[in-house]
């Protein structure tokens, strides 16, 4: 994958105007804009967004993706700050949803819902989602300090006692791809028991950003701490 300096730029001059300046406890600007170039190249007609929060990321799907109906899932509504016209929003879980399968030709589902992220593939196979992006894909061992550790992908992959399930995901998975860190080398809240991603970055240091361009990319530099592994998932689909 080759992104160009101008996409970063694109996409910084959308996240500007962004509906929430400091979203804490939800994603920044790093995961956001790889939701966004993700969405961007996919162009759904449909997102499914599990995990709406105060709702900063339901504004950057219908950023990427302005023509696509999207249905935002949260158990808890009230803490929407941000409420988007693209969206229908429910609060049953996404394993009981159903989707009108001729309707809709490009599914995306996005979860940054702190579940188990097995069940959730397994589900978005039953209902013919293609492409699927999970926040939080942490390492094996990785505390995420917000004390609600959800199984992921990746400990799918990287532990022994999942091999099970990593066998059945490569089943129905074509492509599974970790999104790099952009700039730093910092992943997680080191002051609370964060680590140095595992995962190269885009660029190590502030410093490797040509000077002209550096004020503004600072912001992923800032918000590196944030880094929480965004992945893209893309499953077989079955030929209706
Ligand atoms: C980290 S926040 C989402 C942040 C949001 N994506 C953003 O950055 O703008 C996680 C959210 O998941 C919600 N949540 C918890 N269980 C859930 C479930 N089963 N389905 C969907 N959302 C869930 C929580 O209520 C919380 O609002």
């Amino acid at each position: 994958m080759k992104i160009s300096s101008e996409v970063f730029f694109e996409f910084l001059d959308i996240y500007e105007k962004r509906p929430i300046s400091n979203n804490l406890w939800g994603m920044r600007s790093h995961g956001m804009f790889f939701l966004w170039y993700l969405l961007k190249q996919i162009q759904p007609d449909l997102v499914i967004e599990s995990g709406v929060y105060r709702g900063q990321s339901t504004w950057m799907i219908a950023q990427a993706a302005p023509d696509a109906k999207i249905i935002a899932i949260d158990p808890d509504l009230t803490q929407r700050f941000y409420v988007s016209k693209n969206a229908t929003y429910r609060t049953e879980d996404f394993s009981l949803l159903s989707i009108e399968q001729d309707f809709y030709k490009t599914k995306a589902a996005f979860f940054d819902d702190h579940q188990n992220a097995y069940e959730r593939v397994m589900q978005s196979t039953k209902q013919n989602i293609q492409h699927l992006i999970f926040d939080d894909n942490y390492p094996p061992g990785y505390d995420d300090c917000a004390g609600n550790p959800h199984l992921t992908l990746r400990d799918c992959f990287e532990m022994n006692q999942h091999q099970e399930k990593a066998a059945a995901l490569k089943k129905v998975i074509k492509q599974y791809c970790i999104m790099p860190q952009i700039i730093g080398k910092t992943a997680g809240f080191l002051a609370l028991g964060g680590q140095v991603s595992d995962i190269p970055a885009i660029w190590g240091s502030l410093e490797e950003i040509e000077p002209h361009y550096r004020d503004k990319m600072k912001v992923f530099y800032d918000d590196c701490y944030c880094y929480r592994w965004l992945t893209y998932v893309e499953l077989q689909i079955k030929v209706l």
